[in-house]
């Protein structure tokens, strides 16, 4: 089959986003505050923390997706001066597949949901995408009966069906073997070339084989931070090219480091030390 996407989502630009000053709290307790941030039109920047800093929260919060009972302050813009609601796919870190629908159906569940009927091509380019992932054979199957990690690439699939101009994925590959997160990462950054993408990982190999920029959010209060220089290789960056292990090496220390640090500062407040 030879469907594939464009270059670029269909009449929309590729776009450039501008996170200013986010914050979150929840019940009085702060998650983060002064977040900025910005998303280079067509580049991949991905967002490293520990678990638990913020990670899906700001994601949430770029999307514009309320967060239960937490208050946020900032703003979020996109470089067009247009709104950025309907030019968004979101990859939740939970794959959200509809138990009722088979797999074909929650690939074109944003279709369905916008048109209510979905033609020919639309089907074709689900199946495409479906086998992109390695699951044109499971189509008709329901969610139940897929592992995790298949279930994981439906939702990719699913995300990628949405061909928006900014693209945000939680954690879309932590499901997966080795073989198959290596090969789902070409195939992503094939099919997502020419988006502003914004991908929360909590691996720095997979972080500097996919993007243009890394931004570490860490630390008590919690920051986030450039990596800095990336290597000189275009992206998917071989694993093995020049630099690349240095730097993965350089990664996980800082975020040891600064996680440490703020396990101290927590630990600390609750003795009544801080
Ligand atoms: N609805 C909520 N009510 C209260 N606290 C919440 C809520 N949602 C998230 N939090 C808290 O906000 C903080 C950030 O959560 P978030 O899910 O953004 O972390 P994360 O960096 O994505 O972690 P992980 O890597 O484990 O996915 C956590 O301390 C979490 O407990
Ligand atoms: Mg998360």
């Amino acid at each position: 089959m030879t469907t594939a996407l464009a270059a670029k989502p269909d009449g929309q630009a590729s776009i450039e986003v501008d996170v200013v000053d986010a914050g979150l709290s929840f019940a009085g307790r702060l998650i983060f505050q002064n977040v900025s941030l910005t998303l280079r039109s067509g580049e991949w920047t991905a967002l490293l923390g520990p678990s638990g800093v913020g990670k899906t929260s700001l994601l949430r919060l770029i999307a514009g997706l309320p967060e239960d009972g937490g208050v946020t302050t900032g703003t979020v813009r996109a470089s067009d001066g247009q709104p950025l609601a309907g030019r968004i796919a979101y990859m939740a870190q939970r794959d959200l597949l509809l138990p009722w629908l088979s797999i074909i159906d929650n690939v074109l569940i944003g279709h369905r949901l916008r048109h209510y009927r979905t033609g020919v091509e639309d089907r074709q380019k689900a199946l495409h995408l479906l086998d992109q992932v390695g699951l044109a054979v499971r189509a008709q199957d329901r969610p139940a009966a897929l592992s995790g990690g298949m279930r994981q690439r439906v939702a990719l699939a699913r995300t990628l069906m949405e061909d928006r101009p900014l693209v945000l994925m939680d954690e879309p590959f932590s499901a997966l073997d080795a073989v198959t997160r290596f090969r789902l990462q070409e195939t992503a950054a094939r099919l997502l070339s020419g988006r502003t993408v914004l991908l929360v990982t909590h691996d720095p190999s997979e972080a500097l084989r996919l993007a243009d920029r890394i931004a570490l959010l860490a630390g008590a209060p919690v920051q986030l931070t450039d990596a800095g220089r990336l290597p000189d290789v275009a992206t998917p960056r071989p694993l093995d090219a020049p630099g690349m292990a240095e730097r993965a090496a350089g990664l996980l220390q800082q975020l040891a480091l600064q996680d440490a640090t703020s396990q101290d500062i927590r630990a600390s407040a609750e003795m009544g030390l801080a």
